[in-house]
């Protein structure tokens, strides 16, 4: 893979490496202007801690890249400028799944290929843990992250999959406490 790539007028280095620990805070503020773009900005409750909490400790609960920038001639210091985090899961169908939870690039580093590469890292980690489908929701709205994954050969499970057929529900936590104390 390529570290180094053309963005605008000026040469824009970048390297796609996991996240460490100390990433939580930058991964934090993606997190939230993600949501903002797709107009959830209020519901974000994650904090720095524990970010750090669930994806660093004994039990990885999530595992993420992140792009960040290289050192120039004009500037030592870097910046992380997108992420994609990622989980696994299991469907009894198929076997193994690798579920794409956030993808994110902030707007003035888009269109430099750093989205392309991002997606190229999990979808590698996908085919070496032997996945069987790499998976993920986009927004109905979000017609250009669509067009982006239909490019890189997506296929909209939705309709391919007849998946219109079914809701997704959720217990919240008062409703699984109240659920797991049942009868008790
Ligand atoms: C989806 C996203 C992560 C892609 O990141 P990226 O770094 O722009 O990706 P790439 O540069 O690899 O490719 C983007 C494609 O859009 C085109 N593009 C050009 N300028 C662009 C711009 N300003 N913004 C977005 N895409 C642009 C690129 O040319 C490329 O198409 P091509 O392969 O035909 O050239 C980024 O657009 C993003 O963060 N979007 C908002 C958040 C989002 O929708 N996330 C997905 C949620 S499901």
């Amino acid at each position: 893979m390529s570290d180094t790539l053309q963005n605008g007028p000026g040469p824009l280095g970048f390297v796609i490496r996991r996240a460490r620990p100390e990433d939580c805070g930058d991964i934090v503020r993606m997190i939230k202007e993600l949501a903002k773009h797709d107009g959830l900005g209020h519901k974000v409750a994650i904090t720095e801690e524990k970010l750090r909490e669930d994806g660093f400790g004994e039990i990885p609960y999530f595992h993420c890249f992140v792009a960040e920038t290289t050192p120039d001639s004009t500037s030592e210091s870097t910046q992380i400028v997108g992420y994609a985090m990622y989980f696994f899961m299991y469907c009894t169908f198929m076997g193994r799944v690798i579920f794409l939870e956030d993808f994110y690039v902030y707007p003035q580093f888009r269109g430099s290929g750093i989205g392309t590469e991002l997606m190229k890292k999990v979808a590698q980690v996908g085919v070496e843990t032997k996945c069987t489908k790499c998976e993920f929701i986009v927004h109905d709205e979000n017609s250009s992250a669509r067009r982006f994954y239909e490019k890189l050969g997506a296929v909209n499970s939705t309709v391919e999959g007849d998946w219109r057929r079914f809701f997704w529900y959720k217990f919240d936590v008062p409703s699984m406490e109240q659920l797991a104390n049942k009868g008790s």
